[in-house]
């Protein structure tokens, strides 16, 4: 049975995909500094698939901790690394805090592959490596773009660090980058679980509607968009999930053409603000209370996917619809509710 490092594994894409690895059969270590997450986590991805992953709470930007995991863990034959400080907006107070984390991080992980003649990784990547695309829907091949923060220029960096890692050293990498991961897993036992107040969408929608926050604040209709809203690429973390295993099957099964691969991961579909909050309203009855305000910093107008890059050469394709990602994210919202 291969064994696959799962880092950041008790986070929001780490915790789906824990469960789609071990549903095919991988056997999944998992390494959180619990710092953006909860260890019943554990608990509730072992209520769905049965298998209690194996566990170890460090911190991945620690370096001696990283070797000393390693060096107690040799046959891993394969890492998934999502640990990363994740928040655009939050980026822009703690830039420090961003790239030592998210930088460090990743070269403690390369240097440990190196010594551990461990091969293969895929990288958790952004669609805010684009910034504000010139065309859409935006390819692979597009250009990288000026950083519109500190955590999209963490995720530049680190593509760029895995480009010339992968030339020099035995390795080889996928990134994925993500366009918006929402919804949760249909059992709703897993699902987005943001500590505080959300900086995203779709949690701060399921959150006013549930009545932990007055209303939803929409953030600028005076876009370039139909309905002057901004507009992104949705796309359900299952659907995230199941492509981080076809990735990791790609390069165990030397499926990869080169040694570092990179795709996007989205619908194809640019859905804006406005769209999102009536597809909410209809799957779940509810009238949402929102209030429209000026834009926020940082933001860019309108992203989504061109997908044929991931839907030929990888086989994957997202399948879910938004009324389901947001009946899922509803779900999830309710059965969170006594726990609050
Ligand atoms: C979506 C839209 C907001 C909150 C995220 C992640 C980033 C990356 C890409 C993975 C925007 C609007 C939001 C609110 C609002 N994902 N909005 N009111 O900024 O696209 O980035 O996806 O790597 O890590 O942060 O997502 O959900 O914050 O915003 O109007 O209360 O919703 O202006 O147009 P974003 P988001």
């Amino acid at each position: 049975m291969k064994k696959i490092l799962v880092t950041g594994g008790t986070g929001f894409i780490g915790s789906h995909t824990v469960v789609e690895l071990q549903q095919v059969g991988f056997e999944v270590i998992v390494v959180d500094n619990l710092s953006n997450s909860s260890i019943d986590v554990l608990d509730n991805i072992t209520r769905i698939t049965g298998i209690r992953p194996t566990f170890e709470e460090f911190d991945l930007s620690d370096r001696k901790k990283t070797a000393e995991f390693f060096s107690r863990n040799k046959n891993i034959d394969g890492i998934i690394h999502f640990a990363a400080f994740k928040a655009v907006g939050e980026s822009m107070e703690k830039p420090v805090e961003y790239y030592q984390n998210n930088v460090v991080s990743l070269l403690n992980i390369l240097e440990n592959m190196k010594e551990n003649g461990i091969r293969d990784l895929v990288f958790s990547s952004s669609c805010t490596v684009y910034g504000q695309p010139d065309e859409l829907p935006v390819t692979e091949k597009a250009p990288i773009k000026q950083a519109w923060s500190p955590y999209g220029n963490t995720k530049q960096m680190c593509e760029e660090i895995l480009r010339f890692s992968t030339v020099s050293l035995p390795i080889r990498s996928i990134a994925l980058r993500y366009f918006n991961p929402i919804g949760a897993h249909e059992s709703a036992l897993i699902g987005e679980l943001p500590l505080g107040v959300p900086n995203n969408l779709v949690p701060f929608i399921t959150q006013t509607a549930i009545g932990l926050r007055k209303t939803l604040n929409v953030f600028g209709n005076d876009y370039d968009t139909p309905d002057g809203t901004a507009i992104r690429d949705y796309i359900h973390v299952v659907d995230i999930a199941k492509a981080h295993v076809i990735a990791i099957q790609r390069m165990i099964g030397e499926k990869g053409k080169s040694k570092l691969e990179i795709f996007n991961l989205g619908t194809g579909n640019g859905t804006s603000v406005l769209e999102v909050i009536h597809s909410f309203e209809r799957v779940s009855g509810e009238k949402l209370n929102y209030s429209i305000v000026p834009r926020r910093p940082g933001d860019v107008e309108k992203v989504w996917a061109d997908t044929r890059f991931a839907n030929e050469e990888l086989g994957w394709k997202a399948e879910l619809s938004l009324d389901e990602m947001m009946a899922s994210a509803w779900k999830w919202e309710k059965a969170l509710a006594p726990r609050k």
